[in-house]
């Protein structure tokens, strides 16, 4: 959603603001704007792609040292250049770009803006006006008195005329990092932003003030004390956030996957045996768990559908899995021998977040996993497992999904262990098939592969619906698979478990209708042939997915891709692979907006 930059330094401030909006567009955003003060505030603002915004200041020569930008998902009025930010107060003192909800916003317009002409339609105006009403002099308690006033969630960033060497910064529920540099500060929304400039960074914390200024950072607690900031080392790169040579990050990101594995299970093995030095959890810890509730959303829900399956059967954990927006609402039985694993690979997901908090006011612990450092679910969590799989850019989440499954199977597997319900042997051996993966996944993304993909994907150009149908562990992977058709070609994709479809649905199956079908698993492979052949038998043409070696198969469907074989068990973090690449060609072919598409943004901080 909405992005932030802030920079104080030397250089001209216009190039480093734009270049690192340029490096948020992958939130997903609806218009750009940028403040500046030269004798004054200079603002630019255009809706649309940020490249409107580049095209409207080319010629304008902008010698700026200190600025803000912004780049806008629409809540509170439509996309247009007037909501787009930055905002600022009548009295032009004041320039303001927000991420988040003002909730109280038209509250505050009534109490105490009567009398200001308001520029645009949104919740943000209102923090710029309120600073410009109540500026006496005194910045730091004007902004003070304004926060006092704020309902709802930011992240602030404050640009006042009268102080040309400094930029305010706050948040709370929302992201915020501050990036030092040598006589140069940066303030962000998120580390991408900051990557090209410095790899030093704090994360701030609710409620807290952080004065920027070219020479340092000051913060400043609630009551006005200076507090020591922690500085941390971003592990990612510049080049993280590059394409690298392939045309869209998602298809980058697919082909990460393998090194990912390879990351995870280095720092998760050591001479066969899971271990995670950040727990603290113990047999009697974890035996104690009666229940797990996996609570996450789109993505990282199907994730948990997986997940689901190899808690019950290593950890022999009852588990439910649950859309995190449901999970309050349903007001679900939860009490301290439940564990909460919220699932995001954001760590921003407003939704994911909200049901984190409901585990915790029922007393249950939680555990985050998530890809984001000191992102809000990690920082609320009472445990967390980071993915470590780099930055993912895409709106389609691939890698994250995977990592998000590898992660799920070593803490089966450690739990396993703890709650004592795993032999030696069954250890062994899924730790020995968890380590092939990595290459594998490879064989998968093979050069005259990928080309059988892309080919697949060829009979879907002009599809308008399709199904995926499979049984359990190849449903959860089917369900995957649709979002990523759906969510990057814009064709209608439905995942049905195979032996349901005979209860309704298959009213739907025509020739007009293309089948994905996953076999996979051996255990519910027959079963799955016998629902194959009633689609056939309603003239759909079906691509099967199954493991090498898989029988009869080739006689019954018009394409079958053959994946190479691996224990049933770890097949589904194989197996999605050939669908996101399906996807993935299907809307190149469609030629949609791959990385970015329609509606979307990578991640979701609005309930
Ligand atoms: C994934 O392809 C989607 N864009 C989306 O479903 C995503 O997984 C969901 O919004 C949750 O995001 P999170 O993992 O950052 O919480």
């Amino acid at each position: 959603m909405c992005g932030i930059v802030g920079f104080i330094g030397v250089r001209p401030a216009k190039d480093i603001l734009l270049d690192g909006l340029a490096k948020l567009e992958y939130r997903g955003y609806d218009s750009a704007g940028i403040a500046v003060l030269e004798d004054g505030l200079e603002v630019e603002k255009s809706v649309g792609k940020l490249a409107n915004l580049v095209e409207k200041l080319k010629d304008k020569e902008l010698n700026a040292t200190i600025g803000i930008g912004h780049t806008r998902w629409a809540t509170h009025g439509k996309p247009s250049d007037a909501n787009a930010h930055p905002h600022t107060s009548a009295n032009k003192k004041f320039a303001v770009v927000h991420n988040g909800i003002i909730e109280n916003y038209l509250q505050l317009k009534e109490d105490y803006l009567n009398d200001v002409c308001f520029q645009s339609e949104t919740d943000t105006e209102v923090v710029a006006q309120l600073l410009g009403k109540f500026y006496d002099g005194n910045l730091e308690e004007t902004v003070r008195r304004v926060l006092a006033l704020l309902k709802g969630s930011y992240t602030l960033v404050i640009l006042c005329s009268d102080y040309p060497d400094l930029l305010i910064a706050c948040r709370k529920a929302n992201p915020l990092v501050l990036g030092v540099g040598e006589g140069e500060n940066f303030i962000a929304s998120d580390v991408p932003a900051l990557l090209a400039y410095t790899r030093n960074c704090i994360y701030p914390n609710d409620g807290e003030l952080c004065f920027v200024k070219r020479e340092g950072i000051t913060i400043k607690d609630s009551e006005g004390k200076i507090i020591e900031p922690k500085i941390k080392q971003i592990l990612w790169n510049a080049e993280a956030v590059e394409k690298n040579g392939y045309e869209h990050y998602m298809l980058k990101e697919i082909h990460e996957q393998p090194d990912a594995f390879r990351r995870m299970l280095k720092n998760r093995l050591k001479d066969g045996k899971v271990y995670f030095e950040e727990f603290t959890w113990n047999k009697e810890q974890a035996k104690k768990w009666r229940k797990i509730h996996i609570v996450a959303c789109g993505t990282a829900y199907h994730s948990g559908l997986v997940g689901r399956t190899v808690f019950e059967k290593l950890a022999k954990i009852p588990v439910e899995v649950e859309i995190a927006s449901e999970f309050r609402y349903r007001e679900p039985m939860l009490d301290e021998d439940t564990l909460v694993i919220a699932i995001s690979q954001s760590g921003e997901t407003a939704d994911t977040k909200a049901a984190l908090e409901e585990g915790k006011s029922k007393g249950c612990k939680v555990l985050a996993l998530t890809n984001v450092v000191d992102s809000a679910v990690a920082r609320e969590a009472d445990y967390v497992f980071y993915l470590q799989a780099g930055p993912e850019i895409s709106v389609a989440s691939t890698k994250a999904y995977t990592t998000m499954l590898l992660a799920q199977y070593l803490l089966a597997i450690y739990l396993a262990d703890l709650r004592e319900c795993i032999s030696q042997d069954a250890y062994a051996s899924l730790v020995h098939q968890l380590t092939l993966l990595p290459q594998y996944a490879e064989k998968i993304m093979l050069e005259e592969n990928l080309k059988q993909l892309a080919k697949l994907a060829e009979e879907y150009h002009d599809t308008e619906n399709l199904f995926f149908v499979g049984r359990g562990m190849d449903w959860a992977i089917a369900l995957e698979g649709s979002l990523k058709l759906k969510e990057i070609s814009y064709i209608h994709a439905e995942a049905y478990a195979a032996g349901e479809l005979k209860h309704g649905t298959l009213a739907l199956i025509t020739d007009k209708t293309p089948v994905i079908a996953l076999a996979v698993q051996g255990k519910t492979y027959d079963k799955t042939l016998s629902n194959i052949k009633e689609i056939k038998a309603r003239d759909a043409k079906v691509l099967a997915v199954v493991k090498e070696g898989a029988e009869q198969i080739d006689k019954v469907v018009d394409k079958v891709l053959y994946l190479p074989a691996m224990d049933d068990m770890v097949m589904p973090i194989l197996s999605v692979i050939p669908l996101q690449l399906i996807a993935y060609y299907t809307a190149k072919d469609r030629g949609c907006s791959i990385d970015q598409p329609r509606n979307l943004a990578k991640s979701v901080t609005v309930e």
